[in-house]
């Protein structure tokens, strides 16, 4: 028995940002960030929060699915970017999609977020702890970007993605997820600092930063090892693999990443020139937009792959 991807959802949000719309109000281009990035535009919250559009993913994932809120008795929901300190992300969608009988809550693994819920999720169906699950990838990344340093806001992006996941006979068949704590000064966002009474601390607020050479480097050798390890796992050769779902964060990065496992880049599918980067809400918007355009078959053998902050790296393969 093992855990299956029965339904997905993705909402972006209404507002559309061109690289010639950023160019406008920063010294920048369509020509310097498209070539360097792949990216050509995001979408950028107005009215929507993060869990607005949690919950309308999720509402999407569960109409796919053909599951009623009823049913649902696990959320998980990776973000960095909550609306709030608590409740978390994760209990305001059970609150606004009326999942009663769920256990809901966030985990923060920055862009591979989805994979860790997804990962974590499959555990508790394993386990038994539950038995029908919603995993939900979600940002708001434009609040946590200085629009005044043009090398990291023209990257990012808001949105949401979701699965539901269910017990079956086939479904995820690999899994590899990591961690090195010790290189996560590479992309970093400090949290508020402490200002009690004994310690006052500069009050500034304080946003992303990272050093985009390291994690390029990071990127492009940890995630063919990690593809690699969890397609072993499944009993699997890499040319088994239909698509190779990856976390949107650069075309170059998922370019090097196809010649390192000598794949055509067009088992890579790509939603970041139109989304950007959404950290945990890339792969599972990514699954949607595949999903929806009828790119997946049953039986179809995927591989997803999130990578990013922490640092961490999770990767999972599955029959579809
Ligand atoms: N527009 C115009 N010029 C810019 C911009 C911009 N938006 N941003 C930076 N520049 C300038 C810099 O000021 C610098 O100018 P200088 O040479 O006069 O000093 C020049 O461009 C080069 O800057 P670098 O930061 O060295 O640019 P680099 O070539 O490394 O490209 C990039 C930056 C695209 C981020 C690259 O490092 C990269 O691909 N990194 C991979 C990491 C990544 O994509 N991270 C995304 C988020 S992390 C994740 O999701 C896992």
């Amino acid at each position: 028995m093992t855990s299956r991807i029965i339904g997905t959802g993705s909402y972006l949000p209404e507002t559309v940002v061109t690289n010639d719309d950023l160019s406008k109000i920063m010294d920048t281009s369509d020509e310097w960030i498209s070539s360097r990035t792949g990216i050509r535009e995001r979408r950028l919250v107005k009215e929507e929060t993060t869990a607005s559009m949690a919950a309308e993913a999720a509402k999407r994932a569960l109409e796919n699915a053909g599951v009623s809120a009823d049913e649902i008795d696990l959320i998980i929901v990776g973000t960095i970017t909550g609306d709030y300190v608590t409740p978390s992300t994760a209990c305001e969608v059970q609150a606004a999609i009326g999942a009663e009988h769920a256990v809901a809550f966030d985990l923060n693994a920055a862009c591979s977020g989805f994979m860790f819920a997804l990962s974590s999720a499959h555990a508790y169906l394993q386990a038994n702890l539950a038995k029908t699950a919603l995993v939900i990838g979600v940002e708001t990344l434009s609040k946590i970007m200085d629009w005044n340093d043009r090398s990291t806001c023209v990257l990012f992006g808001d949105g949401a993605g979701a699965a539901v996941v269910k017990r079956d006979e086939v479904g995820l068949s690999g899994l590899d997820i990591g961690s090195d704590g010790a290189k996560g000064m590479v992309l970093a966002c400090p949290n508020r600092t402490n200002n009690n009474p004994l310690v006052q601390t500069d009050k500034t607020l304080r946003y992303t930063y990272m050093d985009g050479q390291e994690v390029y480097k990071f990127a492009v050798t940890t995630v063919p090892e990690s593809i690699h390890r969890a397609v072993e796992q499944a009993g699997l050769e890499i040319p088994d693999i239909k698509y190779f779902a990856l976390h949107q964060a650069n075309i170059r990065i998922i370019q090097s990443v196809a010649k390192r496992l000598r794949v055509s880049v067009d088992k890579f599918p790509i939603s970041l020139d139109h989304c950007g980067n959404i950290s945990a809400a890339s792969v599972p918007i990514l699954l949607d937009e595949m999903n929806r355009k009828g790119m997946l078959e049953r039986g179809d053998k995927i591989v997803m792959s999130g990578f990013g902050g922490g640092l961490t790296w999770g990767t999972a393969v599955l029959t579809w």
